[in-house]
């Protein structure tokens, strides 16, 4: 074995074992540990896989300390500044950027598969007019299941592959329609003529009387671009929760539609995907500057419940380059808008303030991809409840670009965590007519 090994050593035995180092192209090594309960009786804790990994994977790699995020190994930097969204779709699903020809083909499945079928668009009818569109996002891409399912077969690439596209094609017709639905209006089908991002605000736009889009209402095609760039920097972040749920769920052999279903549950909560609303309702109740040492105060507290959203990252620890590049896309789109927001004010005087204060500087607490978000789907008239369902869409491609990663390899072992069991000792059963009255201690 060579030396790039770990030891580890169990003290009560005195055994040691090396375990073999893994190297990946860039980033940590790995020790793989997987034999530790067969070489030493034991497991490792580690709830919420602080120091775990849980897969390999080529497309995506984040460096947290130094701010580097590549998809595919380029630059998010020289992929935002260049690309469309569907042109990192593609790269993150096949690995390489597609030449002219090859994005073009590419564009038209995905714009061939954005219809629902009728069937399923009738779901929405039993939706209340206010669910969350997140509720109704993850029930109909869940019922996509019903309609593709002996059809499909997962060991086959390239069903795979239309799987992949399907989703991608149908995530913003079906997330335009959530929001239809929640305001009363009727559907509007998917246009083959109009790129990916118009496409999608055509659909949440337009009247019965007039297309958002068209030859004589022409949305600001630099609108369209700022949310090209949303969706290229929410496009895939490695194994974060959601992606890592759709993995877990596919690693049994699961229906893919049913799967992303799962990503989006994951993705829903505020401490992931939903910072993006809950920020804009955080700074609408911080109110104004003034308040602002008030509510650090509170984020500062630990019997508060109160957080900075949109602040903190599990891997970043210096700064989020998705959050440098988004701060400055907001002037550029207020100024366009000719929009004068407070909330932009409020949230430039809250970071300032937090990247002063000790407690943010030494927990290494910066903004996320989050904080300004919301601002610039404010300015757009993307109403605050469909932030995460346009963050869904977005990762779409991640989820289908790790799931199809996935399902490549030959043996993909299913996704099984081990635990710290802490609960009673084997005791006998005792009969109803013999038990104590059961008090839960608080
Ligand atoms: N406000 C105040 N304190 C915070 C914040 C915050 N936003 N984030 C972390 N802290 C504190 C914690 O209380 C903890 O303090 P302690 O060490 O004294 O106990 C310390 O910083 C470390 O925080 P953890 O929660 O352990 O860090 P973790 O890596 O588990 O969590 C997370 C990261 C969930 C993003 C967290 O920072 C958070 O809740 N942020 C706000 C929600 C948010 O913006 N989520 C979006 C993340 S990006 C995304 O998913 C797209």
């Amino acid at each position: 074995m060579s030396n790039e090994t770990l030891t580890v050593r169990h003290n009560a035995t005195g055994k040691e074992v090396e375990y073999p180092l893994l190297k990946g192209s860039l980033g940590a090594d790995t020790a793989d540990m997987r034999s530790l309960n067969k070489d030493l009786g034991c497991f490792t804790y580690d709830p919420g896989f602080i120091a775990t990994a849980s897969c390999k994977s080529k497309i995506t790699y984040i460096d947290g300390d130094k701010g580097i995020l590549l998809y595919r190994g380029y630059p998010i930097e020289q992929l935002a500044e260049n690309c469309e969204f569907t042109e990192v779709a593609y790269l993150l699903m096949n690995g390489e950027l597609p030449d002219q020809t090859q994005l073009r083909d590419f564009n038209e499945e995905i714009s061939d598969r954005a219809t629902i079928h009728e069937s399923l668009r009738k779901f929405f009818d039993g939706f209340h007019y206010d669910a969350h569109p997140m509720a109704m996002l993850v029930g109909v891409v869940g019922s996509l299941s019903a309609f593709y399912h002996s059809d499909l077969n997962i060991k086959d690439p390239d069903s795979r592959r239309i799987c992949a596209a399907r989703l991608l094609g149908k995530m913003p017709t079906i997330a335009a329609a959530s929001y239809r639905h929640s305001v009363g209006r009727p559907f509007v089908y998917p246009r083959m003529d109009l790129s990916y991002c118009e496409n999608f605000l055509n659909m949440m736009f337009s009247r019965s009387s007039q297309n958002y889009i068209d030859q004589n209402h022409y949305i600001d095609p630099n609108l369209v671009k700022a949310l090209n760039l949303l969706f290229i920097l929410h496009a895939d972040h490695e194994q974060n929760a959601s992606t890592s749920t759709v993995r877990m769920a596919g690693s049994t052999g699961a229906n893919p539609y049913a799967c992303v279903a799962a990503g989006i549950a994951a993705l829903w909560g505020p401490a992931h995907g939903g910072a993006n609303e809950a920020v804009l309702n955080m700074l609408a109740q911080i109110g104004s500057v003034e308040n602002v040492p008030k509510y650090i105060a509170k984020a500062k507290d630990h019997n508060d419940p109160f957080r900075l959203m949109g602040f903190g990252h599990r891997v970043y620890k210096n700064f989020d380059p998705r959050a440098t590049i988004i701060r400055k896309t907001c002037y550029e789109v207020l100024e366009r808008t000719h929009t004068n927001d407070p909330l932009f004010e409020l949230a430039l005087a809250l970071e300032e303030f937090a990247l002063k204060d000790d407690y943010f500087i030494e927990k290494k607490l910066y903004p996320n991809v989050d904080f300004y978000s919301g601002i610039i789907y404010k300015a757009l008239h993307i109403p605050v409840d469909m932030f995460t369902v346009m963050f869904a869409i977005a990762r779409t491609a991640g989820w289908v670009a790790h799931w199809l990663e996935m399902m490549e390899e030959t043996a993909t072992p299913i996704s099984r965590p081990r635990q710290l069991y802490v609960g009673p000792p084997r005791r006998d059963f005792v009969a109803i007519v013999d038990r104590q009255p059961f008090v839960k201690s608080i």
